[in-house]
């Protein structure tokens, strides 16, 4: 049971989410936004008071689940940790206008508990009701679902029913109408949803009016977009893949400035066929994994240190972005590095979207192990979306920040 709970965590841990912003009567954003999510299963690497509040407007808890018995969010580890909260909510001493908020789901859920909720009317206001209390009682600042997805069951789109689209939507609404009914201030409602490309599982997961107006903010999770599935190396979060994932959602009807780019702190890894074959779209044997990786995912710290510290050889892709690739033998990574976390934000920034989501912030150099500064994943993503005005008090761009080479 324990090795089955870590294996889903560590599925969880690489694979995507989050998200966010505003509707009927929430005001437009005036800045772009940088919402952090922190892996609390992680709370023996990174502890709330490490996390740096400066660096992010909306701080996401992942995850709770789903409490079918009760209809409320439940903190996955089974019950509430208050005291986990509390320290949260202490970031904001720091940063007094950061949003903690619930994020709720993640991968390898159970789909039909949340396909049975939201098709049942009685049970969606009792979810709903309970979860403002929650939320209310720990302090919270509202609520982000991550079902991944819709009709689309972990990623198939034959499993769920249709009808999952519509009522999603109908979800959403109602959550939106009774969040916009608390005060002092309304509770913030937003989704992560899967990197957008026509013809795929967006088309059938999402009811895109009701997703427009009832969300403050929309996480479009641009990563996991490469694997074991093409039979070949990719990199997860190539620039142009995310381009295209987010700008789908525009041409859906969502609002600009409620869509969020995801960028990854880590990399996919594969085991090369061939050592002297080591390009993009070069022939693989599987998955593979870096000294520190988890499974296939590796961390973006670690990436630093291979590249900085153990001579791993790394070169950019040049396919339109940056999308930097580094390998050592047959082992191969496509990561992000600060710069092509920079090269996103600044071009979020650019085109007028609503900001960043960051999956995940416990896999930065937050010590710092590698770089010269405390979380240089972070810091990029403030220097792209604010210039050298930046959250954290300013600082210069990802040159400055003694990583490994770009
Ligand atoms: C939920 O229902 C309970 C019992 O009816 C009520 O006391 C509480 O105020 C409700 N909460 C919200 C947020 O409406
Ligand atoms: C890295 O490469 C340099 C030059 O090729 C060599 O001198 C050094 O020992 C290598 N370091 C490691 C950790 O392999």
């Amino acid at each position: 049971m324990k090795i089955f709970l870590s294996i889903v965590l560590l599925l969880i841990s690489c694979i995507s989410h989050q998200l966010a912003d505003t509707t009927q009567t929430t005001t437009p954003l005036n800045k772009p936004i940088v919402v952090c999510y922190w892996a609390s299963w992680r709370l023996s690497w990174l502890k709330p008071e490490s996390i740096d509040p400066t660096l992010c407007t909306h701080l996401h808890h992942a995850f709770h689940v789903l409490d079918v018995q009760n209809n409320v969010v439940r903190d996955s580890t089974g019950s509430p940790q208050p005291d986990i909260y509390r320290r949260l909510n202490q970031l904001k001493l720091m940063n007094p206008d950061l949003k903690l908020i619930v994020s709720l789901g993640g991968a390898g859920q159970p789909d039909r508990d949340y396909s049975e909720l939201i098709s049942d009317k009685e049970r969606r206001l009792k979810f709903i009701n309970n979860t403002i209390d929650y939320l209310n009682k720990y302090q919270f600042d509202g609520l982000d679902i991550d079902w991944e997805y819709p009709v689309c069951w972990s990623y198939d789109c034959s499993k769920g029913p249709e009808s999952d689209r519509p009522n999603f939507g109908i979800f959403l609404k109602e959550l939106r109408s009774a969040f916009d009914k608390q005060s002092p201030r309304p509770l913030s409602l937003s989704a992560a949803v899967i990197a957008g490309l026509p013809g795929g599982p967006a088309d059938h997961a999402y009811d895109f009016p009701s997703m427009a107006s009832a969300l403050d903010y929309v996480s479009v999770m641009t990563y996991a977009g490469a694997g074991e599935w093409d039979h070949k190396t990719g990199h997860h979060s190539k620039f142009t893949f995310c381009l295209s994932g987010t700008q789908y959602y525009v041409d859906k009807g969502i609002p600009k400035h409620k869509l969020l780019m995801g960028v990854p702190i880590s990399g996919t890894t594969f085991k090369l066929a061939d050592k002297t074959k080591h390009g993009i779209g070069a022939p693989i044997q599987g998955m593979g994994h870096t000294p520190h990786g988890l499974g296939d995912c590796s961390m973006y710290s670690e990436m630093c240190e291979l590249v900085k510290q153990a001579n791993w050889t790394k070169e950019t892709s040049a396919q339109g972005g940056h999308d930097p690739i580094a390998y050592k033998d047959l082992i191969w990574v496509g990561y992000d590095d600060p710069y092509a976390a920079y090269d996103k934000s600044k071009w979020v920034k650019d085109n007028g979207f609503g900001g960043i989501i960051v999956w995940e912030i416990t896999m930065d150099d937050f010590k710092p192990s590698c770089c010269s500064v405390r979380y240089p994943m972070l810091r990029a993503i403030n220097y792209g979306l604010y210039g050298s005005k930046g959250l954290g008090g300013g600082g210069g761009g990802p040159e400055t920040y003694g990583c490994e080479h770009k």
